[in-house]
């Protein structure tokens, strides 16, 4: 069992592989003594006898502890758990009680001994990939008034005092998700995703440091929330050092009345320490995915995707045409983006009314779907389920279905408003359009989009009176459905999108086979916006296309193998108007796809390494197969100066004994590539090489 629980100590240990999570109580509150390196139970057990710190006053008694801090009492954290008794009450006073060991997790129970709420800390234990998730379950015990919460977090994080830095991602459309190391104040440091949705600012992670970590070693404890909707991250500072986290839904705007008998549970924290640098944590965060998280490790097929080949003027003919090209250089999946329903001319109209737009698909999607499949491709659509224009069929119908506000007129963004899927008769409708979609037509893809966040969160006529529970309830109808296509239609694969990269999160790689990472689609700067996907999200679902050169969205022009070769370190995609390439450029590209489906093993399934220190404007990716058996190297140059051209970089990972061939050389040991390394030619502007290595 990977956790233990020691009566006289009153400890828990949990476990595992290479890591230990140690919890105690004393007088009522939960500390956590230890989240690091692994140790044996003894020594948990050893460290639970040492006298404890203090907390800020030493006779302050510090309630629901390190791991859940609670509104009320003399410690003055940041809370996570804020809620109100009928009678006006808003303090809490929670007690452990009992708890509950089952195989990889553990249930803390905490009792607030005047009021009926009843809470569970939840611990599961990930022993194989190193991962603790954990998240918070509240029981309205009571049998007559609801209890309204205020704040509903998942997880309290005690960090370690000696973290000095932080690492995450933050963005905006067309430049989401990139890495960005800062130094944790004094006070407060937040990041959040508002109007339920993840966001394009920041995305739901975090690592944290000493200062010292590097690529290749040192500690790291890091964190990563399992939410689609609203969330906020605090990391503060307290007056004694302790550090502590709050991470879970935001508490911007939520209040949800907890029914007598009801029971709410929040999203899952996951939670990894590492000793292997920055490098290792982004690895073990993928093994984590693949190995608990995504439904199949299976490498996603060559997409074909028509958005910027043809915006919204699909047409068969046009479809049709590009279909032709994709199956020529070897695209296995072929989707229609947006632009193919009913009245979408522009994105002024439509939405809402998923049937094919006669007069651009006269035959409706059957005659396009026959020609994709005759090709040798399967065929995928675009949709964004949770939004209606107001100038379409649904909404002219229902004008109640969207989140609004009586009095108030509606925020139209992206001409736009946004379904209320808390609402049974919205979520039934959605489920059904889509299932009868996926029924009628011979469709293996969805490309799931939400343009626009919530504005106006308005629900009149909630049943409960409680239109705040719009914030929870809007994700649980997402994942609901997501959920019911995984079910019904096993094998549908779902993109996640929103706006490019506004959904970037575990919750929704989760439910999802794939996501699309940001709008700019341009090569160089995919580079660094793949860089900070991969910190902790994987591979395996990172999608990329080569789109045209120059590129819409800065006007940079790069060669065709440059494109391929960036959009190859992940799940290739093209996404440019075929019917504009040469035919030796569609040679050139069929090439490049096969040599993608020689490597593309590796790169999903393998461990990503980024390769350093390089020269100024050199990036080198290696993939190496998890047993050592093989590798590819990926090296990029921007702005090489003065006729440097090679590029040296050693190749860690592969088997010390074994030998291999690195593309037409001799063979060589793993020793050697891994202390000497290989040379890359890599000179001025936009180069790329792509290297594969294979045993001899
Ligand atoms: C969003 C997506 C794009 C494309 C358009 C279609 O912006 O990110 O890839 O699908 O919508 O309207």
């Amino acid at each position: 069992m990977a956790i233990s629980y020691d009566r006289p100590s009153r400890s828990w240990h949990l476990r595992t592989a290479h890591t230990s999570y140690v919890l105690a109580t004393g007088v009522g509150e939960l500390a956590l003594l230890h989240w690091g390196k692994a140790l044996s139970d003894e020594d948990a057990i050893a460290l639970a006898g040492l006298p404890r710190p203090p907390g800020p006053g030493s006779s302050w008694r510090r309630q629901g502890g390190d791991e859940l801090a609670e509104y009320g009492g003399p410690d003055l954290r940041l809370p996570s758990l804020v809620v109100e008794f009928v009678d006006g009450t808003r303090t809490l006073d929670l007690i452990v009680g009992s708890y509950f060991l089952e195989d990889d997790s553990l249930d803390i129970e905490l009792a607030d001994p005047a009021y009926p709420l009843h809470v569970v800390l939840r611990y599961d234990v990930y022993e194989d990939t190193d991962v603790i998730t954990r998240s918070l379950q509240l029981t309205n015990s009571g049998t007559e008034e609801p209890i309204r919460i205020h704040a509903l977090a998942s997880a309290d994080i005690r960090l370690p005092e000696r973290a000095s830095r932080l690492s995450h991602t933050f963005g905006r459309w067309g430049a989401e998700p990139q890495l960005e190391r800062v130094p944790i104040p004094e006070g407060r440091l937040e990041f959040d995703g508002r109007g339920g949705q993840t966001g394009h600012r920041a995305q739901p992670w975090f690592t944290v440091d000493d200062g010292t970590a590097t690529e290749e070693s040192g500690e790291t404890w890091s964190a990563s929330l399992a939410w689609t909707g609203s969330w906020r991250l605090a990391v503060e500072r307290l007056v004694d050092d302790r550090l502590h986290a709050v991470f879970g839904m935001h508490d911007l705007d939520f209040a949800f009345d907890l029914q007598p008998e009801e029971e709410l549970a929040t999203p899952e924290v996951a939670l990894l320490y590492h000793d292997g640098g920055f490098g290792g944590t982004s690895r073990a965060w993928h093994d984590h995915y693949r190995q608990h998280v995504l439904r199949s490790d299976e490498p996603r097929p060559v997409l074909y995707n028509s958005w910027e080949a043809t915006y919204f003027d699909v047409t068969f003919r046009g479809q049709a045409l590009l279909a032709e090209r994709a199956a020529r250089i070897g695209c296995e999946l072929f989707v229609v983006d947006d632009g193919w329903f009913t009245g979408r001319k522009d994105d002024h109209a439509g939405l809402g009314d998923w049937t094919a737009d006669p007069t651009k698909l006269p035959g409706g999607l059957d005659p396009l779907i026959d020609r994709v499949r005759q090709l040798g491709m399967r065929f995928g659509l675009w949709v964004e389920p949770e939004m209606v224009n107001p100038d379409s069929d649904l909404y002219r119908a229902h004008p109640d279905w969207v989140y609004h506000f009586p009095s108030r007129p509606r925020t139209e963004l992206r001409n736009q408003l946004v379904l209320n899927l808390g609402r049974a008769d919205v979520r039934e409708f959605v489920w059904s359009t889509l299932h009868g979609l996926l029924t009628r037509h011979d469709i293996s893809f969805l490309k799931w989009d939400f343009n626009r966040p919530v504005t106006d969160p308005g629900w009149p006529d909630e049943p409960h009176g409680n239109p705040q529970r719009l914030w929870v309830e809007h994700v649980r109808g997402l994942y609901d459905i997501l959920d019911r296509i995984r079910k019904q239609h096993p094998a549908v694969a779902v993109e996640a999108c929103s706006g490019g990269g506004g959904r970037i999160d575990l919750g929704m790689i989760g439910h999802t086979d794939q996501v699309w990472i940001s709008d700019n689609t341009d090569a160089y700067d995919r580079l660094s916006l793949q860089n900070g996907y991969a910190q902790a999200y994987p591979v395996a679902t990172m999608v990329s296309w080569v789109t045209g050169s120059p590129s819409f969205i800065n006007g940079r022009t790069a060669p065709l193998r440059y494109r391929f070769h960036v959009a190859m370190t992940g799940v290739l995609g093209i996404g440019d108007d075929l019917t504009s390439w040469t035919d030796d450029e569609l040679v050139e590209a069929a090439g490049l796809v096969e040599e993608y489906k020689e490597v593309r093993d590796l790169v999903c399934q393998g461990d990503r390494y980024r390769l350093g220190p390089l020269p100024a404007g050199v990036e080198a990716i290696a993939y190496v197969d998890r047993d050592g058996r093989g590798a590819v190297l990926f090296g990029f140059a921007h702005g090489r100066r003065f006729g440097d051209a090679r590029v040296r970089v050693r190749v860690p990972g592969l088997e010390p004994a074994g030998r291999y061939r690195v593309g037409a050389g001799k063979p060589i040991s793993g020793r050697v590539l891994g202390a000497y390394g290989v040379d890359l030619e890599l000179a001025g502007d936009l180069a790329s090489v792509m290297l594969p290595i294979d045993p001899a």
